[in-house]
């Protein structure tokens, strides 16, 4: 008697947990169907939103992936990333909200990155940068909706520009055009988005690939082994070489 109770209640907790699954990853698919597909033939009147302001600027921090105090020349590349992907949004965003707001109508959108969506090992400093605009936007927008303003955050994956060095396209790396054509769909649908429908189900399928506890954990490893070795020699400050230097110092003194 007890075991068929525990036998049930088993079942029926299970058949909750799934439904619950199978629902919210069909209302995600609902949503993106929407979003991405449906707003090519189904889109948003654009005039009526008046006022637009796009926070594009961006840099990289280094080309490839790199352990943070391997960046060839640290202490410049730090200001340069701050200041560009980071002050540029707020100081922009301060000049143009308030005529917005005073019109009651505009749209801000800001370019985060899939970089910005979680945080990136060995891509550390963008991908902290980019998650910057993408925390700023969604805080933004929840502040500035009822005034009639909308900031939309796109958290692209590879487009092929100058930054990206014009790779490519293909299936998974867009033209420029293309992108924006496919994100400016996105305005007024949703506040967070991948921009386009081949960069959605990338984002999709790289967070079941790469889950947070992998990208947080120890297990991934650093990209080139070679970097990391002349970590002294390329970017430590002179000074801190220096301090890294004293006990070997110190312990010569004891000798003597
Ligand atoms: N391309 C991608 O795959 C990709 C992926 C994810 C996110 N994003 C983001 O999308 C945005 C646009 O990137 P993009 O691919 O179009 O790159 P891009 O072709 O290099 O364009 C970047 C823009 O930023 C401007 N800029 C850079 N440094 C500046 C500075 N110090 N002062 C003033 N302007 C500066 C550039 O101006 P100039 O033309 O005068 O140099 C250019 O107009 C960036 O925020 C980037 O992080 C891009």
């Amino acid at each position: 008697m007890k075991d068929s109770m525990i036998y049930r209640g088993l079942t029926l907790l299970g058949f909750l947990t799934l439904s619950h699954l199978v629902l919210s990853q069909s209302c995600k698919l609902l949503k993106g169907f929407r979003v991405h597909v449906l707003s090519r033939w189904w889109r948003k009147d654009l005039k009526k939103y008046g006022g637009w302001a796009v926070n594009n600027v961006g840099i990289t921090f280094a080309r490839k992936s790199t352990p943070f105090l391997s960046t060839p020349d640290l202490d410049k590349k730090l200001s340069d990333i701050v200041n560009c992907n980071m002050l540029s949004v707020l100081q922009m965003t301060r000049i143009v909200l308030p005529g917005m707001i005073l019109r009651k109508k505009g749209v801000i959108i800001n370019l985060s990155s899939e970089a910005g969506s979680r945080p990136y090992p060995y891509k550390t400093v963008y991908s902290c940068t980019k998650g910057f605009v993408d925390y700023f936007s969604r805080a933004l927008n929840a502040e500035c909706q009822r005034k009639g303003v909308t900031v939309q955050c796109v958290m692209p994956l590879l487009v092929s520009t100058n930054l990206t060095e014009n790779m490519k396209t293909n299936i998974l790396v867009k033209t420029a055009e293309d992108f924006t054509r496919e994100a400016l769909n996105t305005v007024g649908l949703t506040n967070r988005t991948s921009g386009c429908l081949s960069h959605a189900i990338q984002s999709y399928l790289l967070d079941k690939i790469l889950p947070d506890a992998l990208l947080s954990s120890s297990l991934l490893p650093p990209p080139d082994e070679e970097d990391q070795s002349k970590l002294g020699e390329t970017t430590q400050p002179k000074n801190q070489r220096e301090e890294s230097q004293l006990p070997a110092v110190l312990r010569q003194r004891e000798k003597s």
